[in-house]
């Protein structure tokens, strides 16, 4: 019988099709073995996604690790001679902590290296190569470019100090301007300084429209460097087959690489399938005057490849439909009396029936009603493309999306409160009866206090009461709740309300649809704070 490449799973024909591809443009394949010393991560920290790893002692007593990570066992054993290239593939699996099975996940891996002599011309053949293996994938694509010398080039002028930078980094990759000039007056920012880096939010889009004010906004010669590669990639980029956009926030994602990055997405999957960058540093720590360039095409994204949108995601009309994630209950009254308010009502009342699905073709628009603590992970995923969701429970989820505004609805304080008569006992950890586990171990790890976290679901104030916990770490509106419960304030440390969060991979797609939603939301935000 003949063997029939079509009844492989999408990722097993990816990699056929890529190795085939990284072969033919002269790369060898770079097997290694599962384990790594331990100690080459503790290392290089920085360089990881996360720092959980799994480690267990060697029969001689060595500490290793099961990789998380495929480029620092490379970069380590590669040794490039002076003056030569080493092109590399490989086909791997790494192990990384999931959030959201509370486990290691064992993640299939393809990806290329480029080590040694880099210039122009091997990074011209890194990123053709990236959007050449995203072609491979039989899908409309996307490759998102930036480059980290525009970024850094800007702090540099503004003379950001290093401690910042990560929090400002955070606002960045998140697109969350409303955040970001908090942030940047934290890090010692004029206005000026502030509306600057405010400014890459909008370098964001495709490159005829971005490139040409990448260009004009550079303030030193680190950005017209790194505006010039930009230019002469995307100028190698052009008729790759897919779709090349600029977006200097990327840069926020990445910041042990030191040049140009890249991230790509094929439509109808929620997460970035292939990511990369140039790595100079990190070569060099280990190979001195070396450069590198490399990326990684995750394979276990691709399972989902090729299947159908369930009947309720697929498009009625030639419209794009947005899917908006509505959290059910007051907020979402709130939100949906504004989005009718700009044109994205839909003739049937959700309110009077059980359905929890809502649309109207003609605008375009879709609701999934949902547990609002459960927006975001709709939203994270892919199942709605937008959400209204508060920022407790975003922060408590730490959601990989987009947060795109604040709406100033649904305002309230996340508070430590307490019995009226309760004093901290510095002799043993404070009792502490919560629903946001996540906030609450931050916020007490961010003022050196120890305590035991009790997980509730509802009705916290209870746990004091019955001397279940000292105090309770939970989100207070108008105060009626804490004082009919003899409760009182001890400290508030978080300012809440509704955030309008977007898929990373949707925002690709859909970016001009949703940048209209945004921007008549703002523009209704505005006419309604003028009102007051
Ligand atoms: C929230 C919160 C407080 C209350 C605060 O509870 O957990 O209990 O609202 O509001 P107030 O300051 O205006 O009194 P929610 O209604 O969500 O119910 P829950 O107790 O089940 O969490």
């Amino acid at each position: 019988m003949k063997f029939d490449i079509s009844c492989l799973q999408p990722k097993e024909q990816a990699s056929f099709a890529l190795r085939a591809l990284y072969e033919a443009a002269g790369c060898r394949k770079y097997h290694m073995g599962r384990f790594e010393e331990y100690g080459l991560y503790q290392e290089n920290r920085s360089f990881l996604s996360s720092e959980q790893v799994i480690t267990f002692t060697d029969l001689d007593g060595r500490l290793l690790a099961l990789k998380p990570d495929v480029t620092l066992s490379i970069a380590k054993t590669a040794q490039p001679a002076p003056g030569e290239t080493l092109r590399y593939y490989y086909h791997e699996n790494v192990y990384r902590p999931s959030a959201e099975s509370h486990t290691f996940k064992e993640i299939g891996q393809m990806g290329l290296e480029m080590l040694g002599d880099v210039g122009e011309v091997q990074v011209r053949q890194a990123v053709s190569l990236a959007a050449q293996s995203l072609e491979q994938l039989g899908q409309p694509w996307v490759l998102e470019v930036s480059h980290m010398g525009y970024l850094f080039g800007l702090l540099d002028v503004l003379d950001v100090p290093e401690a910042s930078r990560a929090a400002l980094l955070a606002k960045l990759k998140a697109k969350n301007l409303h955040e970001l000039k908090a942030a940047a007056s934290a890090a010692g920012l004029d206005e000026a300084g502030a509306d600057a880096l405010a400014g890459l939010m909008s370098l964001c889009g495709s490159c005829e429209d971005v490139l040409p004010r990448v260009e004009a906004a550079c303030r030193n010669e680190r950005m017209e460097a790194a505006a010039a590669e930009l230019k002469a990639i995307t100028e190698e980029l052009a008729g790759a087959g897919g779709s090349i956009r600029l977006d200097m926030t990327l840069a926020g994602e990445m910041e042990y690489y030191n040049g140009l990055v890249f991230q790509g997405y094929l439509e109808s999957l929620p997460r970035p399938v292939l990511k990369g960058g140039r790595y100079d540093l990190l070569m060099q720590k280990f190979t001195p005057g070396a450069g590198a360039i490399g990326f990684a095409v995750y394979l276990d994204e691709l399972d989902r490849l090729g299947a159908p949108l369930p009947p309720v995601q697929q498009q009625k009309t030639e419209k794009t439909m947005l899917n908006v994630a509505l959290p059910k209950g007051r907020l979402g009254d709130k939100v949906y009396d504004l989005l009718a308010g700009i044109g994205y009502g839909c003739p049937e009342d959700y309110n009077a029936t059980r359905k929890l699905v809502v649309e109207n073709p003609a605008a375009g628009i879709r609701y999934f009603l949902v547990k609002p603590s459960d927006v975001a992970i709709y939203v994270e995923h892919g199942a709605a493309d937008v959400g209204i969701v508060g920022k407790d429970i975003l922060t408590e989820a730490s959601a990989d999306v987009y947060e795109l505004l604040d709406t100033g609805l649904g305002k309230c304080r996340m508070c430590v409160a307490a019995p009226a008569d309760y004093k901290d006992d510095p002799s043993r950890p404070v009792r502490v009866a919560t629903k946001f586990v996540n906030i609450a171990k931050s916020y007490y790890a961010s003022i050196g206090r120890d305590i035991d976290i009790i997980k509730l679901n509802g009705s916290i104030e209870l746990a004091p009461i019955l001397g279940l916990s000292d105090v309770i770490v939970d989100i207070v509106e108008t105060g009626t709740t804490l004082r009919e419960n003899g409760l009182r304030v001890v400290t508030e440390f978080m300012p809440i309300s509704a955030r309008f969060i977007a898929n990373k991979a949707s925002y690709q797609f859909k970016h001009r649809e949703m940048d209209e939603m945004l921007e008549k939301l703002r523009a209704a935000l505005a006419a309604k704070e003028e009102k007051k």
